[in-house]
């Protein structure tokens, strides 16, 4: 007991009464957004650990003002909000949510897939506006999935459950990582291939990257006119993965055929001119954004923030060698 947290936006009830079963004080930023940049800084101040959203940006300027803090949890899988090497060098502890999304997000992968290759929005737009006055032979036509090929950029746990799901859509799968996926490749009979050649065979293209320096923009012009003209592209990653003001000029010029995307470059705006385009479907970042995951999240971020308060190894901690540091430190 003793412990003092600041949560930096309302999360589920059940993760907050977790906290307040072991803190003394759990304060819980009270507005309904992100705090701003002075409130996140006069808020970490004095505390034993932070409770992060991926909407806060942790640098080394904020690390510097949570003079008390031995970490932040992060409540997301991705981190790239957070200066990780800045937190293992000031001895900071840093964690994620891996696991607890990954049928969520890949869900929504699929209703983005669909939605666009059916022409879903548009079509229950023209409903909407009244216009639908009888069936039509040349109505909403859109694009097979069925028998198609679907190409997976990133096969980690959200990649491989998008490539699970294709299952029933007798799809055959290509992917492209690094690291190559005995298990897909075996279950899936998925097929690891460069980059290139995914991007030519592909029907639907889907990106499930980590956002790191070599997969920043990985998505350009070049990409987007190697890709097949009738072909779908579908980002649930990360915004910063893609540029999208190529993707626009790609959807507006015929290069592909269409886009769902639930993650933007510069999040919450959108490339101008987008949101005028009927062939791409726009969510807004919500691939956990069902109430058992975003529930098991905001759960998990608060275990590990126990953890990190307590001065135990917490579970899902992204930069593990700063524990060999502070160790050190202790043992000084
Ligand atoms: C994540 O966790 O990184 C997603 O983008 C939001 O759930």
């Amino acid at each position: 007991m003793g412990y003092n947290v600041y949560v930096t936006r309302r999360i589920p009830e059940p993760a907050l009464v977790r906290l307040r079963s072991e803190c003394e004080k759990v304060e819980v930023n009270p507005e309904d957004r992100s705090p701003t940049r002075a409130e996140l800084l006069e808020n970490v101040r004095g505390r034993d650990g932070i409770l992060c959203m991926l909407t806060d940006t942790i640098d080394e300027q904020v690390m510097r003002a949570a003079t008390s803090a031995r970490g932040f949890a992060n409540c997301a899988v991705g981190y790239n909000n957070i200066a990780v090497h800045k937190a293992t060098e000031l001895g900071l502890v840093i964690t994620n949510t891996p696991g607890v999304l990954t049928d969520a997000t890949a869900d929504l992968t699929w209703a983005l897939l669909l939605a666009t290759a059916r022409r879903i929005i548009e079509s229950d737009r023209f409903v909407r506006a009244g216009r639908f006055r009888e069936w039509g032979p040349m109505l909403f036509l859109g694009a097979d999935v069925t028998g198609r090929t679907l190409g997976i950029v990133g096969a980690g746990r959200i990649g491989s459950a998008v490539a699970r799901r294709a299952r029933g859509f007798d799809m055959q799968i290509l992917y492209c990582d690094p690291t190559p996926n005995e298990a897909i490749e075996k279950e899936l009979g998925a097929c690891r291939v460069s980059l290139d050649e995914l991007l030519a065979q592909s029907d639907f293209v889907s990106v499930h990257v980590p956002l790191t320096d070599s997969t920043r923009r990985m998505f350009g012009a070049e990409q987007f006119r190697r890709m097949k003209r009738t072909a779908i592209f579908v980002n649930t990653a990360r915004g910063l993965a893609h540029d999208e003001a190529s993707l626009a000029e790609a959807l507006r010029s015929g290069t592909i055929a269409g886009a769902g995307l639930d993650v933007y470059e510069n999040e919450p705006q959108i490339q101008a001119g987008l949101a005028e385009l009927d062939n791409v479907v726009l969510a807004a970042h919500i691939g956990s954004a069902t109430i058992w995951t975003r529930t098991r999240m905001a759960l998990m971020a608060a275990e590990n923030l126990l953890a990190i308060v307590k001065g135990e190894r917490a579970p899902n901690c992204v930069n593990p060698e700063v524990y060999d540091s502070l160790g050190k430190k202790q043992a000084k």
